[in-house]
Formats: structure tokens, C-alpha cells, sequence
């Protein structure tokens, strides 16, 4: 029988009530540059476990405030902001929904470090701050930054973690040829090392019955960019290293014009399905699947094992519901809405 966006998903210790996730999507809504989530966190992820996801990844979660975007980008660099992470992840699991997290730094592209730092001395764009290079000892300690970031989700209660190895952020900084100009051992003899280490650091912390995943940008466009080829390579690396779900995603890594990118309904699903074809891992799709029926067949046609829609998840917070019903699976809402459905 083929795969329906209903069919329950199983990884590891980490059980799905369904093939549809919620993928990170900062809210900067943490207020007092404290990193903490807010009531509107728990409005904004409580609402989607109600609204049916089997697995919502909180935004980009960062290990040091650094490594933030903005100051009111979320963080676990302190055991202090662990309570208000397991009180909101108590009320999503409450409603069905397993959770995860994805653990960052943005690196260069941080807006409210004074100097952010990435693997090399160079802007991501005239818009951004100059970064300096980490030292090997900084570097290394990032690592570490990475492994207590997740140690602490764990406390938090999460059922799987993500690493943020997409979009132009620190990971994707270091394994970037075009970005990392170092002479290290983090530099261009092998520019995965970085991810690498953290993945080992990760695992070191999560129990085993805990999933690791990973977000990695499987192309990077623009001058300067990496194709698939390479982008396969990389996920390679990681999945011998420790990871166990890839979610695929593209670019962020340089600088480009929105003209250049080639974009319209599952534009990244080709990706996803060759990563997964290559590593034998299961795969997390994501980039404009918010139509039902396309969100279906990519899961049926095995393009991917689950379906990431982020903004159709902003504008209808029962995406999750709304799809299963209009593509013919049985729906189940909580017991107060059943009338409605
Ligand atoms: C408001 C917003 C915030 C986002 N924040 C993150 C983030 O924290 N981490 C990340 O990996 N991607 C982030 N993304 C990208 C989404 O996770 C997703 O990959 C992208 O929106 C494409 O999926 P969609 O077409 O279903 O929206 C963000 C996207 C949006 C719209």
C-alpha cells in the first residue's frame, strides 16, 4: 500500500503520527536579549501540534548570543533558559506532536554580534559585517559550544535534534570551498571536519534512542556555489559521522539576487530524493510543498519519508489537518474541534 501523508513514520526511538513536519522558522520573538521562547512561541507551536503535525522543529536555537541572528533569536547557551524550552515542548507533545530543535550559529551572518566570526575573514555581502576568522582553539570550542547547546535540548525534552548545516550559517560556512580559506585543520584539506566533530560531539550527549538530524543546503547557488554532487558528498560525511535524517534544503551559502533562483512548487524535491538514493538515510523535503496534493506525491512517490511546509504552516496553522482531509487520508482532530470536521 503506498505511503500516504497519514502513514505513521518510525526512526530510531522517534514515532510519527504522520509524514508532515513544521521545519524551523524564527519567530525573533524572545524578548530582554534573553533567548528565551515567549508566550508567542508557545501560541505559535502549541497551535501547530494541535493543528496535526507529526514533528515541529523549533527555530533556529543558538549556542552562543553570538551566534544569533538578531537579539531576539532563540538560544541554549545557558542552563537557565532550558526551564521555559521544557515547558513549551511539555504542551506540544501534550497534543501529539513530537519535537525537535534545530541547534545553530549563524557565523557571519549574525546581525548583533559586534564582530561575528565565521571560518574566514570574509562578508557574507557589502550588507553585512566583516567577520574574523576563529582560531583552531576557538573553532574547537565551538564544538563544544554545539554539544552543550544539544545536551541541553535533551534536557529540555526534545524527541530528535537538528543541526543547521543549510543556508549560509557556521556549518555551512566551514564546508563551503568558497567560503573557508583556511590552512588549518578545518581548512580546505577537509572542510566537513568542522560539521564532522560536531556531529561526533552530538551524539556523544543524545541518548540513543534520540534521532540526530541534519538541515544541509544540498546546492549552493551563485558564483562561488557547490552543485549537487558535491552537496551529496558532504551528506556522505555526515551520515558516517552520526547523522540519521537529512533534511534537504538549498542556497544561503552566497550572496544571490532572487532573479537567479529558479523557484516554483517542489523546486527542491529532485534534491532531496537524489541525497536519499545516495545515502540509503531518510529524508526530510521542504521548499513550496504546501499544496496538498504535491505534498502527497512526494511522499508516495518516495521523493522523500516526510514533507517540511513552513510558510503554508504561517498563514493556516491546521495545514497538517487540512492536508490529510483534502487528500483523502482520515483526519484526526482533537476531540473539542471533531465537530467541525
Ligand atoms: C519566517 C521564516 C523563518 C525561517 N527560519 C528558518 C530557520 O530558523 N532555520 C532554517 O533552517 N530555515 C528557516 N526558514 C526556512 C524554512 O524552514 C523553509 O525551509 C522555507 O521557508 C521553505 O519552505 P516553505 O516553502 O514551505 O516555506 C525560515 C523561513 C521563514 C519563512
Amino acid at each position: 500500500m503506498s505511503i500516504t501523508l497519514s502513514t505513521p513514520f518510525e526512526l530510531n526511538g522517534l514515532q510519527l503520527r504522520n509524514r508532515i513536519v513544521m521545519p524551523p522558522m524564527c519567530q525573533y520573538s524572545a524578548e530582554n536579549n534573553n533567548g528565551q521562547p515567549t508566550d508567542w512561541h508557545d501560541v505559535h507551536y502549541v497551535s501547530r501540534a494541535v493543528g496535526g503535525a507529526g514533528l515541529i522543529v523549533i527555530e533556529m536555537t543558538d549556542i552562543e548570543p553570538d551566534g544569533r541572528i538578531s537579539e531576539q533569536c532563540l538560544g541554549l547557551w545557558s542552563d537557565v533558559q532550558i526551564p521555559a524550552f521544557a515547558r513549551m515542548i511539555e504542551r506540544m507533545k501534550r497534543h501529539g506532536a513530537k519535537v525537535g530543535i534545530q541547534i545553530a550559529h549563524a557565523g557571519r551572518k549574525s546581525n548583533c554580534a559586534q564582530v561575528p566570526v565565521s571560518s574566514s575573514d570574509v562578508a557574507f555581502s557589502p550588507a553585512y559585517k566583516q567577520p574574523r576568522a576563529l582560531s583552531t582553539d576557538e573553532t574547537k570550542r565551538m564544538v563544544e559550544l554545539f554539544r552543550d547547546a544539544v545536551a541541553r535540548a535533551v534536557q529540555a525534552g526534545v524527541d530528535t535534534v537538528q543541526l543547521h548545516g543549510a543556508h549560509g550559517y557556521l556549518i555551512h560556512q566551514f564546508h563551503s570551498p568558497s567560503i573557508n580559506k583556511r590552512t588549518d585543520e578545518y581548512g580546505s584539506d577537509d572542510p566537513t571536519r568542522f560539521g564532522v566533530e560536531i556531529i561526533q560531539a552530538a551524539r556523544s550527549v543524545l541518548p540513543s534512542h534520540i534521532p540526530l538530524q541534519m538541515r544541509v543546503s544540498a546546492v549552493d547557488y551563485g558564483e562561488g556555489g557547490y552543485d549537487l554532487a558535491y552537496g551529496i558528498e558532504l551528506c556522505r560525511k555526515y551520515q558516517s559521522a552520526g547523522v540519521e535524517l537529512l533534511d534537504i534544503s538549498t542556497g544561503g551559502g552566497v550572496a544571490t539576487s532572487p532573479v537567479m533562483l529558479d523557484v516554483y512548487p517542489g523546486y527542491q524535491l529532485p534534491m532531496a530524493r537524489a541525497v536519499k538514493e545516495a545515502t540509503g538515510l531518510p529524508v526530510i523535503a521542504v521548499g513550496l510543498l504546501d499544496e496538498p496534493k504535491l505534498a502527497l506525491a512526494a511522499v508516495a512517490n518516495g521523493d522523500c519519508d516526510l514533507v517540511a511546509v513552513g510558510r503554508g504552516m504561517l498563514r493556516d496553522p491546521y495545514w497538517a489537518l487540512h492536508a490529510e482531509q483534502a487528500t483523502g487520508s482520515e483526519a484526526k482532530p482533537p476531540k473539542p474541534y471533531l465537530r467541525g470536521y
